[in-house]
């Protein structure tokens, strides 16, 4: 048993924000799944959209984003995290992050990307994510107020709910359980305020731009909690990652196409303009659906982005990494079109959470990917994600703040411990595997890039059957990091198949072959939440998570 202040679950770009502010005020301790730098964040390769450039303005970027978002994001939200851009930027420069200067200027060199009126991405060359990441990174670690546990996984959030009935007052969230994947002990961490910073949900596809580890932890922790989870069926495909059998999905970032990159069939021949009168610059959900139709039409297994056209110091000087990767690969794309599929990158819902990260549970704040704030509505405008990292967990730290003379609700009488299973199954490792597998297979076939209504309904049976069978052994294994992180994609999927279901319209990156439109009524534009708290889902909690 371990007790702290501030736990925050994660060590991404949102998880380090939200910590070094928040340890102005409170002693912080952060857990992290693997090794400090697996996350996201670290793969980040565009950069961060703030409008900086004079011949820009936060009215522009507000109606990108709204367009982009297809009429489902939160205009008070949009504007709130436009306008606080150009702060949290001067916050990373304060964190010793140092973007790329344009020529011999003072000014930052902005980047364009699909859905920019205007260049405002600013970057630290195609690794903006890695330089990020690594600023924040030593900072907390040199900070007195911050401890970070790493290869240390957050199982299930520790309620109050667990031993007062529901009707004794609102749900209070007190901490969590916690794994050491080395020392294989469990161990319960209570905490006065938690966050999840817990990232994306990729992973759940066959074929992902994502890390490993983006397995939608703590949207299935906040759902099983009993927070509603908003929007899930928004998940983003980015269009382009490389196409080779060890490449493991690789983006290669839209900043290419930003530079003038065009897309091509096998025959050499532009086709998004089809498609779209802003061509490769169109939102990254038109740009996806081009590609899979003309893919689909052609029956080719990918498509080419070709940026050879373009000046050969500009492309080796603005993208490094990728030149450097393509090459490794076999394609030098200074001088030829780069084969390209688009993979599962960004989950657009998430835990539902108001201006200052709070969820709808007491204590519980959930910041960046595994958040929805309602910026991204129905499809995130590209680097917008960067930004919300770090204005929410601006305005969460501040909220905090206001609460750091309160006692400490925290009761740690008769919270059960979690339950120890001896014996290993020998069938364990084989069943993760095949269930691991059938999952993201699954997602990717029926829940992708276009659905249909079959399709929804044949996932949704069989993740029905998964996520029992999952639930079931849950409770007899032996605990292990690949069990755990499978326990919580099947339930991140399931709920995407649901939520998708519930909406009856195409809209941003949902799109269903049997309802093709946008739909204008009201009821429609709306966004779709689910909870553990209705009746069938709670027996189903307890049958199955509350009796060990
Ligand atoms: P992450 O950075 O993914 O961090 C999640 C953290 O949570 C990790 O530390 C992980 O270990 C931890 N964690 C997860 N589950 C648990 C658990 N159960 N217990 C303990 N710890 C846990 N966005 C942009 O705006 N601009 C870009 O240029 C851009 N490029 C991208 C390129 C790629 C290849 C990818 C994949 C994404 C890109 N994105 C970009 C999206 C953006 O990087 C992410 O949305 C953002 O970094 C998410 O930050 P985060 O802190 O929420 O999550
Ligand atoms: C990219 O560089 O293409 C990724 C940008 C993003 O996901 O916002």
């Amino acid at each position: 048993m371990k007790q702290t202040e501030v736990l925050v679950i994660g060590s991404g770009l949102a998880g380090l924000a939200f910590a070094l502010k928040s340890a102005e005020n409170f002693k912080v301790l952060i857990v992290s799944k693997s090794e400090l730098d697996q996350t996201n964040t670290s793969m980040a390769q565009g950069g961060i959209a703030a409008v900086i450039s004079e011949v820009d303005s936060f009215d522009q970027h507000i109606q990108d984003t709204l367009k982009a978002g297809a009429g489902l994001c939160r205009p008070e939200v949009v504007q709130r995290m436009v306008e606080s851009g150009p702060e949290r930027i001067q916050d990373l420069i304060s964190w010793g992050v140092q973007f790329d200067a344009y020529g011999n200027t003072l000014g930052p060199d902005l980047n364009k990307e699909g859905g920019h009126s205007k260049r405002r991405i600013l970057h630290v060359q195609d690794q903006t994510g890695r330089a990020i990441h690594q600023a924040l990174l030593k900072t907390a670690m040199a900070h007195p107020n911050i401890e970070i546990l790493e290869n240390t996984i957050a199982l299930d959030l520790v309620t109050n709910h667990e031993t007062k009935p529901e009707s004794a007052g609102p749900r209070t969230c007190q901490g969590a359980y916690i794994y050491n994947s080395k020392t294989k002990e469990v161990s319960t961490l209570f905490a006065n305020f938690t966050m999840l910073a817990t990232g994306g949900a990729g992973k759940v596809y066959l074929y992902t731009s994502n890390w490993g580890g983006a397995t939608g932890d703590g949207m299935a922790m906040a759902y099983r909690a009993g927070a509603r989870i908003a929007n899930l069926e928004f998940t983003q495909f980015h269009p382009t990652c490389l196409y080779h059998p060890l490449a493991r999905n690789f983006l290669i970032s839209e900043a290419v196409r930003g530079e003038g990159g065009h897309l091509l069939n096998s025959k050499g021949e532009r086709f998004v303009l089809k498609h779209d009168e802003r061509g490769e610059l169109a939102p990254r959900d038109i740009v996806a659906r081009a590609i899979d139709a003309e893919m689909k039409r052609t029956g080719d297994e990918c498509v080419y982005l070709d940026i050879s056209h373009q000046d050969r110091d500009m492309i080796i000087s603005k993208f490094p990494k990728i030149y450097e990767k393509c090459l490794e690969f076999g394609y030098d794309m200074t001088k030829q079109a780069v084969p390209v599929v688009p993979a599962a990158h960004y989950q657009c819902g998430g835990i539902l959470v108001d201006q200052y990260g709070r969820t709808d549970i007491e204590g519980l704040f959930a910041v960046g990917e595994t958040a929805c704030t309602g910026l991204h509505g129905a499809n995130r405008l590209a680097s917008n994600s960067l930004l919300e990292c770090l204005v929410t967990a601006h305005e969460s730290a501040q909220y905090l703040a206001t609460k750091a003379d309160e006692p400490s609700k925290i009761e740690i009488k008769n919270i059960p411990k979690w339950r120890e299973v001896e014996s290993t199954d020998e069938d364990e490792k084989m069943l993760i595997g095949h269930l691991w597998d059938e999952v993201r297979r699954l997602m990717w076939n029926y829940v992708g890039i276009v659905r249909s209504n079959e399709r929804l309904t044949r996932a949704q049976i069989r993740l029905k059957y998964i996520r029992q069978e999952v639930e079931y052994h849950f409770r007899s294994f032996h605990l292990d990091k690949d069990f755990v992180e499978l326990r919580n994609l099947a339930l991140v999927a399931d709920l995407t198949v649901q939520a998708a279901r519930m909406r009856h319209e195409s809209r941003g990156t949902h799109y269903n072959l049997d309802y093709p439109q946008q739909k204008t009524d009201s009821e429609s534009a709306r966004e779709t939440f689910l909870s553990s708290r209705t009746e069938i889902e709670r027996l189903y909690y307890d049958t199955f998570h509350m009796n060990f």
